[in-house]
């Protein structure tokens, strides 16, 4: 009801007790329209379900639906028979006891159907094992043998149940499936011999033609075409286009095999039904007697085969009964027709029979041969009411059936209202309903009832006839209300009854019963030769069927009506021993059509099927009841006192609770366990605040979880964060621990190797020696000298001296090698003349270290400076440098500015446009100089007449001029570095002397013994010569100062 109190503004109710006018019968087809239309084919009326069938199938027997609705309190999910076999399957389980299912409705609204869902259902949701599957396979089997046998197609149903079937389902003591057992109920036998316009035999005859296979139905004695049969012809509807009998045949063959029948089982079996065929066609002829005789005796041979009876026994049988007079037994032929109701009764006997060994059969095979103790469950699935046209014996006992049951359900029903009323101490207030055991009483009342008068009739001697029996009816029961005949029926109703009817008032409405036939229905005689040679059969089954005993008991059968009756009561005792569920199948049209919901016939069926009634008594009380603990449970969140615990007794909770809501006194009892609510309004007021409460909560609890959700991922994250860090923090601990106790080794080690650092290469320095080797060669590698001059030198460890020295060594060779390499010819000529330089003057002269840095030039002055006239004089020699010097006179030493060329072959000296001397280098005969920085050079020439004596010049680039003009002259050697004094020749064979000296300012003077004397300045380190003004000018030509190495 639950699930029913949220769905309710769906699709109508989910449950008719929550209908505000529950006695209103419109209101009750409206809500079951509206749901059906949307193909909601169950509706509640408290515990009972109301089925409408779809006439189609609905996605709602799923196995995921049956798994959703296992072990789901029944009010929580929408009405369903899986709900229904649940409730009845757990209640059976925790409370050990036996249940039934009972499923009523008339022909076509699903009863069968019905009882296959509710077997499927538990099949696949009750706990089995393998040793149990094939218990499980055989109840599941079952069901295809018997309606093979059972079922046919009707004018309302194409697979109608002409029988009624109860089925008990046995669980253990852990609720597996174990064994079952079936009663069947009056099987429709007449349908044997005679079948209605548009209908057929029981399927079983036209799924052995359909389906057999060639050699079967030719040992059978039997052909295809079942136009061929008479019994199956009547209906002329053999091929139904919603019945599959050959695919049925499989399914049937399948199933014997599976319930143990074995191949001679199964041969007797289809010789019996191809025997109902063969009799079917036995035709009667007048002989000249005017008594029956067989026209073609070939069926006699068949059916002689196949049930084992002597063949002219069997013929004669057929065709005369055996009569006892006195204590003899006279044959007594028959006429034609006594000779077709003969052949029709046998085939009816045979088969009902066979029908009824078949269910024994089948019980054989589900019995549960161990004896512990068991539950069950029992599925009843009878014919509903049933009002035909022409109503006759059938639809009486099937009536009288349905009473019997509605009587039960009211009982129960009551029973259960009453004892629920009584345990829960509160006041029992009388339901006003029909108790319709008034007309059970008319029916079966010993001596007064109707079926002891019908029995009467039929046993009495004399005529007695349908008719007489009718009047017998008047007699007994004329005065009672629920019984009418044409006779007894005022002005108005006497139209509708004919004069062979009696009309019976039932609970569920009135039925007319025609009564012919009522006779020879209840008699269901059968010529006792006949009976004979059944019972001396070879066909095992009919033999099993038609016992030797039978023919000893000379006490008359009882009739059908009695063994209904009393097949009945056993029943009703049977289902008073256990828990009732009620299942209630409406058919909605007459057409098998899906979605049409005939008003008119459905009314008529919620009228039959006491629906309306059960409603009234369900509703009479209250509404609603639900235990104090669960009604707390679902509702406690609307009061903040039992809100989210209540910790004291739940009816306080339950009382606390509805006077917060604001029950009023008359909306509402409470019981010793439950709580009544009487109006459906009250219930949904309560349920309407605690869906918006709920909406409330939930995002409170939403938001409640979702912090605690978000609060346990920080808390994890920052757990595994913290681990994470002092993981990490221990691997970078260790890490440095363990690089500490390599340093403090190292370290160590190194100070060992320090300390022995001296020693041979061993053990203790080895490590050390190695490092420093390293470290040295590693700094080394940066700090190389940069060129040829740099001397800086890593000082090497004593271990590397030598190894520092050839490094040194090869570095400077390979910076030499580089720098030789990046010499130009011209800078390579001047390096040689600065060699020759050193050669000469190194150490010698004054100056010669100040003037390594100074480059040789080319020459101090170009050609073009020269006068053109002393270019022309010593034009053919080639110039190769001219440099302005101070000639001084031989004579007085006077100072005169001249200009000194050197060619490849001799030296002059020049005076503007004159060459004043001329010296060839070959008869050069020495050059000095002193040992100061005084720029004096003495050119001393040969003494002839040419020459005029040695030349005194002073230049201010000495070094370069004298290193020139020796290599010009080839003559390096004869260079000299005099100091003090030289002495030179004046020409003319006279000789001077000259004088060098130190003095505070330099000159050169003829001093007064006529010497000439030259002073050097004393002159700071580094200071150059001190030269007349006008030879300054060619400093301005200087080149770029170069540094040669200095060693
Ligand atoms: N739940 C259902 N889903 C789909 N179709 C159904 C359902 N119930 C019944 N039917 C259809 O209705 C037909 C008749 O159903 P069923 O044989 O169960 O009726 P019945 O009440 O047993 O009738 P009878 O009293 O004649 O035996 C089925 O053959 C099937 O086609
Ligand atoms: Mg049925």
């Amino acid at each position: 009801m639950e699930g029913a109190l949220i769905a309710r503004d769906k699709v109508g109710v989910q449950d008719f007790v929550l209908l505000d006018s529950h006695t209103s019968e419109a209101a009750f087809l409206n809500n079951l329209r509206k749901r059906y239309q949307e193909n909601l084919i169950y509706t509640y009326i408290g515990s009972l379900l109301v089925s409408v069938n779809p006439y189609q199938e609905l996605d709602i027997y799923t196995v995921t639906q049956m798994q959703l609705y296992r072990g789901v309190n029944f009010f929580e999910l929408p009405p369903h028979l899986y709900a229904i076999a649940d409730n009845a399957y757990r209640v059976m389980c925790s409370e050990y006891n036996n249940h039934f299912i009972l499923i009523s409705g008339e022909s076509g609204a699903g009863k069968t159907e019905a009882s296959k869902k509710i077997l499927q259902y538990y099949a696949v949701t009750c706990p089995t094992t393998e040793q149990l599957q094939t218990v499980r396979d055989r109840l599941l089997l079952s069901n295809p043998v018997l309606e093979a046998f059972g079922n046919a197609k009707t004018l309302r149903n194409d697979n109608s149940s002409r029988f009624g079937k109860y089925m008990d389902i046995q669980f253990d003591f852990k609720g597996a499936p174990v064994g079952g057992h079936i009663l069947s109920y009056l099987i429709e036998k007449s349908r044997v011999v005679h079948q209605n316009h548009g209908e057929r035999n029981f399927h079983i005859f036209y799924q052995l033609l359909e389906g057999g296979d060639k050699d079967l139905l030719c040992w059978l004695g039997l052909e295809r075409n079942p136009q061929k049969y008479t019994y199956l012809i009547q209906g002329r509807c053999a091929k139904v286009f919603s019945i599959n009998d050959k695919n049925d045949w499989k399914i049937v063959r399948k199933a014997f095999s599976i319930i143990d029948f074995t191949e001679k089982d199964i041969e007797h079996l289809f010789g019996i039904v191809a025997s109902v065929l063969h009799l079917g066609n036995i035709q009667f002829e007048e002989d000249s007697n005017g008594h029956a005789i067989i026209r073609d005796g070939s069926q006699i041979k068949w059916i002689s085969k196949l049930l084992g009876a002597h063949l002219s026994i069997l013929q004669e049988a057929l065709t005369h009964r055996k009569i006892e007079a006195r204590s003899e037994e006279v044959l007594s032929p028959l006429n034609v027709d006594l000779a077709f109701y003969a052949r029709d009764a046998v085939a009816k006997a045979i088969y009902g029979r066979t029908f009824t060994w078949l269910v024994n059969k089948i019980n054989g095979s589900l019995a549960n041969k161990d004896s512990t103790q068991k539950t069950v469950i029992g599925l009843l699935d009878i014919y509903g009411f049933e009002v035909l046209d022409t109503n006759s014996f059938e639809q009486f006992c099937i009536n009288y059936c349905n009473e019997k049951l509605q009587q039960l359900l009211i009982e129960m029903t009551l029973k259960a209202e009453q004892e629920e009323y009584e345990l829960e101490g509160i006041e029992w207030e009388p339901i006003p309903y029909f108790n319709n055991k008034i007309i059970c009483d008319l029916v079966e009342q010993k001596h007064k009832g109707i079926i002891s008068i019908l029995d009467e009739e039929c046993l009495r001697p004399g005529e007695a006839t349908d008719l007489s029996f009718l009047e017998k009816l008047e007699e007994k029961v004329g005065d009672h209300a629920h019984f009418v005949t044409r006779k007894l029926a005022d002005q108005k109703t006497r139209k509708s009854i004919d004069w062979v009817d009696f009309r019976l008032l039932h609970y569920a409405g009135e039925v007319t019963y025609c009564a012919v036939g009522f006779l020879e229905k209840n008699n269901d005689l059968l010529y006792r030769n006949l009976k004979e040679v059944l019972c001396n059969s070879k066909n095992n089954i009919i033999r099993e069927c038609f016992l030797l005993s039978e023919l000893d008991n000379r006490r008359r059968p009882e009739t059908v009506a009695t063994q209904f009756k009393n097949s009945l009561t056993s029943l009703i005792e049977i289902l008073m021993s256990k828990e009732p569920s009620y299942i209630r199948c409406i058919k909605p049209n007459e057409n098998k059509e899906p979605g049409k919901f005939d008003d008119f016939l459905i009314r008529h069926q919620v009228k039959y099927l006491g629906l309306m009634e059960h409603l009234r008594v369900r509703r009479a009380g209250f509404a609603y009841r639900r235990k104090y603990e669960l009604f707390l449970q679902r509702y406690k969140c609307l009061c903040p006192a039992t809100w989210p615990h209540w910790h004291g007794p739940a009816v306080e909770g339950v009382e606390r609770l509805i006077k917060h809501i604001g029950y009023k006194p008359e909306e509402y009892k409470l019981g010793r366990t439950k709580i009544f609510i009487r109006f459906p309004k009250t219930l949904f007021a309560t349920e309407d605040a605690f869906e918006y409460r709920k909406h409330l909560l939930i995002s409170r609890l939403q938001a409640k979880y979702k912090g605690f959700l978000g609060k346990r991922a920080y808390q994890k994250k920052r757990k595994a964060a913290i681990k994470l860090e002092a993981c990490w923090r221990g691997a970078l601990a260790r890490r440095a621990a363990k690089k500490r106790t390599w340093a403090v080794q190292t370290i160590r080690k190194f100070i060992n190797g320090f300390i022995n650092r001296k020693k041979p290469l061993c053990q203790e320095n080895r490590d050390f020696v190695r490092l420093s080797q390293y470290h040295y060669l590693m700094k080394l590698r940066d700090h190389l000298p940069k060129n040829v001059l740099d001397q800086s030198w890593l000082q090497p460890p004593s271990i590397l001296e030598e190894t520092s020295e050839m490094l040194r060594k090869m570095c400077m060779r390979n910076l030499v090698r580089k720098y030789c390499r990046g010499l130009t010819a011209e800078r390579k000529g001047q390096l040689q003349q600065k060699v020759v330089t050193s050669a000469v003057f190194s150490g010698k002269k004054e100056g010669y270290l100040e003037s390594l840095s100074q480059p040789f030039l080319e020459t101090r002055l170009k050609e073009n400076d020269l006068n053109p006239k002393v270019l022309q004089l010593i034009r053919g020699e080639n110039i190769k440098y001219v440099t302005p010097v101070i000639k001084y006179d031989r004579n007085g030493f006077k100072a005169r500015e001249r200009l000194l060329v050197l060619t490849q072959s001799s030296a002059y000296v020049v005076e503007m446009a004159k060459i004043k001397q001329k010296i060839e280098y070959s008869t050069l005969k020495g050059i000095s100089t002193s040992n100061l920085s005084d720029g004096i050079v003495v050119i001393h020439v040969p003494e002839d007449n040419k020459q005029k004596g040695d030349v005194i010049l002073q230049c201010e680039h000495i070094f370069e001029v004298v290193t020139k003009l020796c290599i010009l002259a080839n003559k390096q050697n004869l260079i000299k570095v005099v100091k003090g004094s030289l002495r030179f020749r004046v020409g003319s064979g006279k000789e001077g002397t000259m004088v060098f000296t130190v003095g505070p300012e330099p000159q050169v003077f003829k001093d007064k013994t006529g010497q000439l004397t030259v002073v050097r300045a004393q002159l700071s380190r580094g200071r150059q010569l001190e030269l007349p003004p006008w030879i300054s000018i060619c400093r301005e030509h200087s080149p770029p100062s170069w540094e040669p190495r200095r060693d």
